[in-house]
């Protein structure tokens, strides 16, 4: 995978969540096993289990404030600005705490991701506290959302690693993400939001006739 194949020795490597990322996890277990020396933080308990079985040493932010690069999934990437919509594998706020932490944010997706407009295709996860979030969930739909809170297989509330539920925002197409992202986080009850402004540095996108790079 070329999003591998960009670390190198002696770097802090953010470790994504979803079925993409934990190819690219697969493929740096592959290339710890043949010598390369890294260390990893984990966006979520999942992508961890898998890194450290895998035998890729894990570390923290007790330990290493910055990330040299971070590879991660995305559930929608906008073409020009490459702007994301994140978390529908319920891991936004680390993966979101990562990126921003992050001198570089390669996100790996298939070509169905690559739109020209956030969310036309998918909801905006947005984590919000257990506490009171019918009423987060009211001031959500103020800023023109259809919110839906998640459900786990059981059918009891989905509840992401900081044990908070997530209400899956349904805006339709949106006009401008920066201000939506800003107008999100200033909900009362909002934990973070799904949206990723201004954070990718790449986006390498498989397609049917090969790997389209495009870089911010
Ligand atoms: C996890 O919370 C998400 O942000 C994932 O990165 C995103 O959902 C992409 O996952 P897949 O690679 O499984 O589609």
């Amino acid at each position: 995978m070329a999003a591998v194949a960009m670390v190198e020795d002696g770097m802090v490597v953010g470790l994504g969540t979803g079925s993409t990322a934990a190819f690219a996890i697969e493929g740096l277990i592959a290339r710890v096993r043949g010598g390369l020396k890294i260390v990893g933080i984990p966006t979520s308990e999942r992508s961890a289990t898998q890194a450290r079985d895998g035998g890729i040493e894990l570390t923290d932010f007790a330990h290493h404030t910055k990330v040299d690069l971070t590879i991660d999934g995305a559930d929608e990437i906008a073409r020009d600005s490459l702007s994301l919509v994140k978390g529908l594998g319920g891991a936004l706020l680390r993966e979101k705490i990562v990126a921003a932490a992050s001198a570089r944010l390669v996100i790996v997706a298939d070509e169905p991701k690559l739109v020209a407009g956030l969310g036309g295709t998918v909801p905006v996860p947005v984590e919000v506290t257990g506490f009171g979030w019918q009423t987060t969930s009211v001031r959500l739909e103020r800023l023109g959302a259809r919110p839906v809170l998640r459900k786990a297989a059981d059918g009891a509330a989905f509840l992401t690693d900081g044990g908070n539920p997530i209400l899956d925002c349904h805006f339709g197409a949106i006009s401008d993400p920066a201000a939506l992202e800003r107008e999100i986080s200033m909900v009362v009850g909002v934990v973070e939001s799904g949206l990723f402004i201004g954070m990718a540095t790449t986006a390498l996108v498989a397609t049917p006739n090969g790997v389209l790079r495009f870089d911010r």
